[in-house]
């Protein structure tokens, strides 16, 4: 666990920091956050976290007390701090102390520092399983702090021998609890869901690595479709690329992981390697 973290700009020891109980994202939660990994000490694709982040702080009606430029500033600083290669960063709007239990206050600003993630390589050499689970979130495109639906299931993927959550709405596939879902048909076409999601940044850098490689094709997608796909994998920032090689018990495909998963996490790999550049 890194040393240091920030509060509203300042850099504490983690061990010392604290947030009173008047904060709206103890008693409401309410709050957003994103999450980004760092090597050589620069943030990934920072300009793309760091605009979804005030997005969805201003969608929440929240304002950073950081300005973005401030906020890249000190990113730096606390990695620096920190003293590590490489590792995630998590930053965290919350709702602020509430005068009355209920209506926002002026923002607490928190910067977390993590570890690199460290899944368990059968994850991506074997696969992983996942539940499915008829859920909208509520406001989609914003990342909020609230994860009820996903936490609350924790022992039915856990008996399931699943990793994850697939969420549905009417038939139609959405995301997972944290990550985007992306299906190949067998048609050969790399196949993700255009609407009601958490526009995830992996998913983003997806596009690009395939480009060149297969089709990609952003629309509406069934249920149907995804139990009948070829391959189905996952995305998010701490995942890469993770294929899904059951879901509900049934498998997809031939139950292994496949080409296209394996093909496009490396692809992912080196695009993010050649957005961090040399040591
Ligand atoms: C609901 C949800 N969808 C998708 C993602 C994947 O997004 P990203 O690739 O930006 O990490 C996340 C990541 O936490 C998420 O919480």
């Amino acid at each position: 666990m890194a040393h240091y973290c920030s509060l509203n700009g300042n850099i504490v020891a983690q061990e010392q920091a604290s947030l009173g109980v008047m904060d709206l994202a103890v008693l409401r939660g309410y709050g957003i956050f994103d999450y980004f990994l760092f090597k050589y000490g620069r943030p990934l694709l920072e300009e793309q976290y760091l605009e979804r982040f005030y997005n969805s702080a201003q969608k929440m009606g929240l304002e950073p007390p950081l300005s973005r430029q401030e906020l890249s500033r000190h990113l730096r600083e606390l990695i620096a701090a920190n003293g590590e290669d490489k590792g995630a960063i998590r930053l965290v709007l919350t709702g602020g102390y509430t005068p009355d239990g209920y209506t926002p206050g002026d923002p607490n600003l928190i910067v977390l520092q993590h570890g690199y993630p460290n899944y368990p390589e059968s994850y991506f050499t074997e696969g992983i399983g996942l539940i499915s689970h008829p859920f909208q979130r509520e406001w989609p495109e914003v990342k909020s702090i609230n994860y009820l639906t996903g936490i609350k299931l924790l022992p039915e993927i856990r008996r399931a021998g699943a990793l994850e959550v697939l969420y549905h709405y009417n038939g139609e596939l959405r995301e997972a609890v944290r990550s985007n879902v992306f299906l190949v048909t067998e048609k050969e076409e790399l196949v993700t869901p255009d609407r009601d999601i958490l526009f995830g940044i992996t998913r983003d850098s997806i596009f690009k690595a395939a480009e060149g490689l297969l089709p990609v094709i952003a629309r509406k997608v069934s249920m149907e479709e995804v139990y009948n796909a070829r391959e189905v994998f996952v995305t998010g920032s701490n995942k890469s690329v993770m294929p899904v090689v059951h879901i509900d018990g049934r498998p997809i495909g031939d139950g292994k992981v496949g080409y296209w998963s394996k093909k496009l996490k490396d692809g992912l790999e080196a695009y993010r390697e050649g957005y961090y550049g040399a040591p």
